[in-house]
């Protein structure tokens, strides 16, 4: 070509929750059969939606109306509605003008980092959610900024690293934090939100948290929103309706600013993804339409809840079983659907093997891991190979840690008893090989 195509962000993008499909496609062509924890899709996990649901979505279906385009900002009286029960918070107010609706969360998330300038950075949890991490990477044309979160004290954020990383990294203008998190299914306490809006404050940065699962919290535990924290600072609140319906086809998710008009940098950066809406035309308007009438039924509280509820006791379930696997670090989750696990200092080497009973599957997975990969995603293969169990390997979260992210999904509880069962299995062959 004449000049270089691509930009050097490029290289940023990865997102193996997809990229371990391939993977284990070429595996079932020999017999195997997968059982996906790879991906947080509840629909697929058995999820039935209300009949109720369906009704008002096949309902809209009918009416001429939803075959048009909307505003670009998205349905006014949507937005009228998802800005009142904002206010109804308590915390920040805001107007239905502040709210711009995406194709799905990850259409918003590509969005606010593209038009951010490259050099100004935004720093987010590691274990990182991809979508995020690889956005934001690509934008800065460097690799991802991290703050950790400690598998020794539940996963919290150590609020030591990030201050001191804000401090000495002048390029830093935000902090990302996606609570509930994926992919640990920690839910920041009240008291860490207000440090975090504390160091937000004192290095005059914005705020960014990612609240699709801010409505699934189970055992016990509430999540905090940052409209009820973040007092006078701006910041961007990001839902969606992929995984609360859960309707992650419908491509629906939205922005919420947060007092915008209190700088003016951060006022352009929220014109100019509203801009940016606006030269698409518009996002995708029957699952706009459908959300008041289905957020708005008092039925939905009541399904919302028992869903939790169910999310609750397949937690303690998975809990029983893989809290006992001694080769690994454990963490209860309180939140979201997803559970990281850590394999402990110095368990993980690199000769390590599960037995694969097809010669075929054998071989494959042998080349795979003779490749020089990551000690925690050779394991993975060998789940995948041995046992048909598809996880995600922890260091693709841009994380040093080594472990996997399994989801909380499955509603038959005898094949998550199993499924698990097996993984449990699985790593004490692995660790003890
Ligand atoms: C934290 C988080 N944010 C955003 C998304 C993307 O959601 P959407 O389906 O709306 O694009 C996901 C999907 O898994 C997610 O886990």
């Amino acid at each position: 070509m004449r000049q270089k195509l691509l930009s050097d962000g490029a290289k940023e993008l990865t997102y193996e929750i997809r990229e371990i499909v391939k993977k284990a496609e070429q595996l079932k062509k020999f017999g195997v059969s997968v059982y996906w924890e790879n991906i947080g899709d509840p629909i697929t996990k058995h999820h039935q939606l209300p009949h109720w649901i369906k009704k008002i979505v096949s309902d809209l279906a009918l009416e001429n109306d939803t075959y048009s385009y909307c505003p670009s900002k998205g349905v006014v009286e949507t937005r009228e509605f998802l800005a009142a029960q904002t206010n109804l918070l308590g915390g920040t107010r805001i107007a239905a003008d502040d709210i711009t609706f995406f194709n799905g969360l990850g259409d918003a998330i590509a969005k606010v980092y593209q038009f951010l300038d490259p050099a100004s950075r935004i720093i987010g949890p590691s274990p990182a959610y991809s979508t995020h991490s690889s956005a934001e990477a690509a934008h800065a044309h460097h690799q991802p900024l991290t703050y950790q979160l400690d598998p020794n004290n539940h996963w919290y954020p150590d609020l030591d690293d990030l201050y001191k990383k804000v401090k000495y990294n002048p390029n830093i203008v935000g902090i990302l934090i996606i609570n509930p998190d994926n992919p640990t299914g920690m839910v920041y306490p009240l008291d860490t939100l207000k440090k975090i809006v504390d160091i937000a404050r004192e290095f005059n940065l914005f705020l960014i948290a990612d609240e699709i699962y801010i409505n699934i919290t189970y055992n016990g535990t509430k999540a905090y929103t940052l409209a009820e924290v973040i007092g006078e600072l701006p910041g961007i609140s990001m839902k969606g309706i992929s995984k609360e319906l859960p309707w992650p086809g419908a491509r629906c998710g939205w922005i919420e600013y947060y007092n915008r008009g209190c700088d003016d940098d951060f006022n352009r950066l929220c014109q100019a993804i509203d801009n940016a809406k606006m030269i698409e035309v518009c996002s995708t308007k029957l699952p706009q339409l459908a959300l008041p009438r289905v957020l708005g039924d008092p039925r939905f509280k009541t399904y919302r809840q028992e869903t939790n509820e169910h999310i609750g006791r397949r937690s303690k379930l998975i809990s029983s079983i893989l809290g006992q696997v001694k080769e690994v670090t454990f963490n209860e989750t309180y939140g979201a659907f997803y559970n990281t696990i850590i394999f402990r200092e110095g368990m993980l080497k690199p000769h390590q093997t599960m037995k694969i009973k097809n010669d075929e599957v054998r071989k494959l997975v042998e080349l795979w891991t003779s490749q020089d990969i990551p000690l925690d995603k050779r394991f993975v293969y060998y789940l995948l190979g041995a046992k048909g169990i598809c996880v995600v390997p922890i260091s693709s979260f841009c994380s040093e840690l080594q472990g996997f992210r399994v989801t909380l999904l499955e509603e038959n509880e005898n094949e998550l008893i199993r499924i698990f069962e097996a993984i449990a299995e699985g790593i004490r062959e692995y660790c003890g090989s």
